[in-house]
């Protein structure tokens, strides 16, 4: 059985597509599994605990009830529609897991290299078991990586003959050589904290936008991702923004001359 919470999305497959995206009304019964695509095997749905974000209670007791089956918890640390973890409440479940002996990961695909350079885990101050990354540290190019505890990645050496992990394209050496350039040019000297500063400044510029025009909106952010919430005008409907390097001055002036102007219409 793994656990993973309500909301949070891993990828294209049955097990972690459960509860990814459950409507208010197949919600309304509480947390329990949904089917995220068709076909769905019901051993999947039997298999998938269903855990509440940013609630620590009831996500210890759900983990301590079934804690001698459990796999793992799967978690976003920052969901990448942008959620902000309550900071105790990622070290509630990094301490009830540990205790439990139950392998905590944390899908840094979205917040890996944005929330802070060292993703969500640096900027929040909690060790997961494993972490998996992608985009990022792909450099644009199709790419995953995990790492993590030594004892669990030793598992997968093809010596052990523990648990089958191979593909086409692993280690695909044309993603590999994009990804270190990207993190080399975010490594370098002002690199990383450019694009903080930028992300800070359109930010800002979008706060006092909104509240020059009467906007009642939030624009909350977290390292190099921030998203705009308003009643009533989604600027990109349950997606936050995401800045690379590639934008420069003039898309971050354009952007901001857009939502000026958007607002103006309203
Ligand atoms: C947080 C998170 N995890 C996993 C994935 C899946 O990555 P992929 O599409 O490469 O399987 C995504 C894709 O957007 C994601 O946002």
């Amino acid at each position: 059985m793994i656990a993973k919470f309500e909301g949070h999305y891993h990828g294209g497959v049955d097990e972690f597509l459960v509860s990814h995206a459950p409507s208010k009304a197949e919600t309304d019964g509480g947390f329990r599994p949904v089917s995220g695509s068709r076909g769905t095997p019901a051993h999947v749905l039997e298999n998938t605990l269903v855990l509440p974000f940013n609630d620590l209670a009831e996500t210890e007791a759900r983990i301590r009830g079934h804690a001698d089956r459990l796999a793992c918890v799967i978690m976003e640390p920052v969901e990448r529609s942008y959620i902000a973890p309550d900071p105790e409440f990622l070290r509630g479940v990094r301490e009830v897991t540990a205790r439990n002996d139950i392998p905590l990961i944390f899908d840094e695909v979205m917040s890996g290299f944005r929330v802070a350079f060292g993703g969500a885990q640096h900027a929040y101050g909690v060790t997961p078991d494993l972490t998996c990354l992608g985009k990022v540290i792909g450099g644009g190019l199709p790419c995953g990586a995990f790492l993590g505890r030594s004892d669990i990645l030793e598992l997968a050496d093809p010596r052990s003959g523990e648990f089958f992990h191979s593909g086409t394209f692993a280690g695909y050496p044309p993603a590999m050589a994009a990804g270190m350039a990207t993190l080399d040019e975010l490594e370098a000297p002002g690199g990383f904290e450019g694009l903080l500063e930028k992300t800070q400044n359109l930010a800002a510029e979008f706060e006092r936008i909104v509240e020059q025009r009467h906007v009642r909106a939030r624009v909350p952010r977290v390292g190099t991702v921030f998203s705009l919430l308003e009643r009533g005008i989604f600027v990109k409907p349950a997606k936050p923004f995401y800045l690379s390097t590639a934008h420069d001055d003039a898309a971050i002036r354009q952007t901001i001359e857009a939502l000026d102007d958007a607002l103006q219409v309203a």
